[in-house]
C-alpha cells in the first residue's frame, strides 16, 4: 500500500489496514466493510455457534505476531456490534509499542500476560450518545457499547484462530494516563496466539441458567 498519507484515508495516524478499505462507505459509514468481506488468506472457521463452542482464554500466548489481514478483521468486527441508537459510544485505543504495554501490565495489577502481541484498549465514550435520556441511562448505554464491541472483537479473534484474555481488572486511572485520554476503559483485550490450544471452559447447566418467566393465567 503507498506510504503516504492521505487526507481522506479513514483509518487513523499508526495503525494501516494492510488492505485499502476502499471509499465507499456509503454502506455502513465508518465500518471497514471491504476488510469484513476480503477473502481471507487462510479458511477460517466462520461458523459462529463452533466459534462460540471453542473459544477459551488464554493467558500463555507465543511470541509470533498477529497477521495485519487479522488485525483488520479483529478492528472491523468491533465496529458491527450493536450499540444505543447506532450513536457508537466507545473508542478503541490500538496499542502498537512494547513499553505502553509494559506500562499496561503494571496498570492492571502485573498481570504480565497483559503484554501480548496485539493489545486493544476499548474505552465508553458517553459524549458520542445522543439521545435524551439521563445522564445514568447514558453512562449504562455507553458501558454497554464498548463491551459489546470488545465481545465481537473477542469472538472474531476466535475465528481466526487467535486467542485472547480480557482484562477487566486494572487501575483505570493509570490505563488513562497510559493511553492519554479521559475517556473511562471498560477492557483490555489482550490477543495472540495461544501456545497451547484447550478446549472451552465448563459451564453451569442451563437450568441453572435459565429462569423461565411465564404469567399464570
Ligand atoms: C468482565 C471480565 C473481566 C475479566 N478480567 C480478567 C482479568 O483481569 N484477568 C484475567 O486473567 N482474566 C480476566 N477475565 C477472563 C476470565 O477469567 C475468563 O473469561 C473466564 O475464566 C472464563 O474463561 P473462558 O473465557 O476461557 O471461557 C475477565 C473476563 C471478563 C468477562
Amino acid at each position: 500500500m503507498d506510504k503516504k498519507i492521505d487526507p481522506k484515508r479513514t483509518w487513523p495516524k499508526g495503525y494501516e489496514p494492510k488492505e485499502d478499505p476502499g471509499e465507499d462507505l456509503s454502506i455502513r459509514l465508518g465500518l471497514m466493510t471491504n476488510i469484513l468481506n476480503k477473502k481471507t488468506e487462510k479458511k477460517l472457521n466462520t461458523d459462529i455457534f463452533k466459534v462460540m463452542a471453542t473459544r477459551r482464554s488464554t493467558r500463555k500466548f507465543s511470541k509470533n505476531p498477529v497477521e495485519k489481514w487479522k488485525i483488520d478483521k479483529i478492528l472491523a468486527a468491533a465496529d458491527t456490534a450493536p450499540t444505543a441508537g447506532n450513536f457508537q459510544g466507545f473508542e478503541i485505543f490500538y496499542i502498537s509499542d512494547k513499553e505502553t504495554k509494559e506500562e499496561l501490565v503494571k496498570a492492571a495489577n502485573k498481570q504480565a500476560y497483559v503484554n501480548t502481541p496485539l493489545v486493544l484498549v476499548f474505552c465508553m465514550n458517553p459524549t458520542r450518545v445522543k439521545l435524551d435520556f439521563p445522564a445514568k441511562v447514558i453512562m449504562k448505554f455507553s458501558i454497554q457499547d464498548a463491551t459489546l464491541a470488545a465481545a465481537y472483537s473477542q469472538l472474531a479473534a476466535s475465528a481466526l484462530g487467535l486467542s485472547s484474555i480480557w482484562i477487566g481488572m486494572f487501575d483505570e486511572e493509570k490505563v488513562k494516563e497510559i493511553i492519554g485520554t479521559e475517556l473511562r476503559p471498560t477492557s483490555l483485550l489482550c490477543i495472540g496466539y495461544p501456545i497451547k490450544k484447550r478446549p472451552a471452559k465448563q459451564r453451569r447447566q442451563l437450568k441453572e441458567l435459565i429462569h423461565v418467566v411465564e404469567k399464570k393465567d
